[in-house]
């Protein structure tokens, strides 16, 4: 409170006013420590209200008191230009607080503004993006080779039958090539599946999709099956309980050794490189006849000899073969008409050779180190 506002707590006769100039005075001075306070309140909704309440407030405002000590107070005389003046002062109030309210509202909005503001010039946010991994890098080169010859790419169940996985492959039960392909089986839920009987197996190679294939469909048959396989191997640099591989199956009515070398060496030179060389060594798989292990002349050394190749100057890439009549029968095939090949890739060791990568294990790691590597 001010002398002035101060003022306002008694009548005007306590105060020696009577004469209409004299509230003129009174009110001049009351106006000017009004401005005097809303010049020195800071722009902000808080001080806007403490001003309104000090001079506004129903209670105990100054303009309250005005009414209450000098208005009611004043006698006829003075009662007009009491009445008057208070008018006066409270447009004034009123007008300036509105104002300083306006103000405080503006300096919050630009507040805002200025915080919220965005600089477009500022770097923005990396988000880091990742890469395909290696192997399907090595699935998607595979695809795009054979694709190009105008094969099909299907996919089959993980889950399958002794039936597929083995017989239909020329496979009997107690046959030695089972050996080298034990697996996981799966226990089958009460229901129409176990009531027939079937045994359920993580599939050993893709190479079942061949008897489904040709269970659906009559030849001609050109496809390739990417996909995951399974095998109670013990894992080391070489070996892993679960690999991929990608299968390769071509019948049709004319096909002939040749076809099936010029296929492979193409698919070889386009993997590797074009000074790669290949080699076919005899082999031995039941649904293939005659099989053979497709070998590739060092890409390290040339064919010279290498640690890579243990100085044989030939790296072993995959087995195949054309298929044994004795399969067409499992898919009333008519194994007079038709002839055909088949290979099998193992997607981990061709990807091992190819990028120099020592342990399979590191496919499986998910060591971004290892997967920078590769982006
Ligand atoms: C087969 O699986 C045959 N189905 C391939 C085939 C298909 C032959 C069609 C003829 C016609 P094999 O058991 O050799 O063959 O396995 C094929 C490839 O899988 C191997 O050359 C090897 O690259 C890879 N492989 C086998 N076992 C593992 C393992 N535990 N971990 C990683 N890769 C493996």
């Amino acid at each position: 409170m001010t002398n002035a506002t101060d003022s306002t707590r008694q009548p005007l006769a306590a105060l020696g006013v009577a004469s209409a100039e004299a509230v003129a005075e009174r009110f001049a001075e009351l106006r000017a420590a009004f401005d005097g306070e809303a010049a020195g309140a800071s722009a902000g909704a808080e001080s806007a209200k403490m001003l309104r309440d000090s001079w506004m407030g129903r209670k105990s405002g100054v303009l309250t008191l005005i009414t209450d000590n000098w208005l009611k107070s004043a006698g006829p005389a003075l009662r007009p230009a009491v009445g008057k003046c208070l008018n006066e002062l409270r447009g004034h109030v009123e007008q300036r607080l509105e104002e300083l309210q306006r103000a405080g509202e503006a300096a919050a909005e630009n507040a805002a503004a200025a915080r919220e503001r965005v600089d477009l010039s500022l770097p923005g946010v990396t988000r880091p993006l990742g890469s395909r991994h290696l192997l399907r890098q090595t699935f998607a080169d595979i695809e795009r080779i054979f694709l190009s010859l105008g094969f099909a790419v299907v996919e089959g169940p993980e889950i399958e039958t002794p039936y597929y996985n083995f017989e239909a492959l020329n496979i009997p039960e107690h046959h030695p090539a089972r050996d080298t392909m034990d697996t996981f089986y799966v226990d089958t839920p009460p229901g129409p599946i176990s009531s027939k009987g079937a045994q359920r197996l993580l599939r050993t190679h893709t190479s079942p999709m061949q008897i489904h294939t040709m269970e659906k469909q009559p030849a001609p048959v050109r496809i390739i099956v990417p996909g995951k396989v399974y095998r109670r191997d013990n894992p080391d640099a070489t070996h892993s309980y679960m690999f991929h591989q990608v299968e390769g199956l071509a019948v049709d009515t004319d096909i002939t050794f040749c076809e099936f070398k010029g296929t492979v060496e193409y698919f070889v030179r386009e993997f590797l490189g074009p000074k790669i060389k290949t080699r076919l060594r005899p082999s031995y798989f039941p649904f293939t006849e005659p099989s053979v292990e497709i070998d590739a002349s060092c890409f390290v050394c040339g064919g010279s000899g290498c640690r890579l190749c243990k100085q044989s100057g030939w790296i072993e890439l995959f087995g195949a073969g054309m298929v044994d009549p004795a399969v067409y029968g499992f898919v009333n095939y008519d194994a007079k008409q038709l002839s055909g090949y088949a290979f099998g890739l193992g997607v981990d060791r061709l990807s091992q050779l190819k990028y120099g990568i020592e342990d399979v294990q590191l496919f499986f790691q998910n060591d971004v180190r290892f997967l920078r590597q590769f982006p």
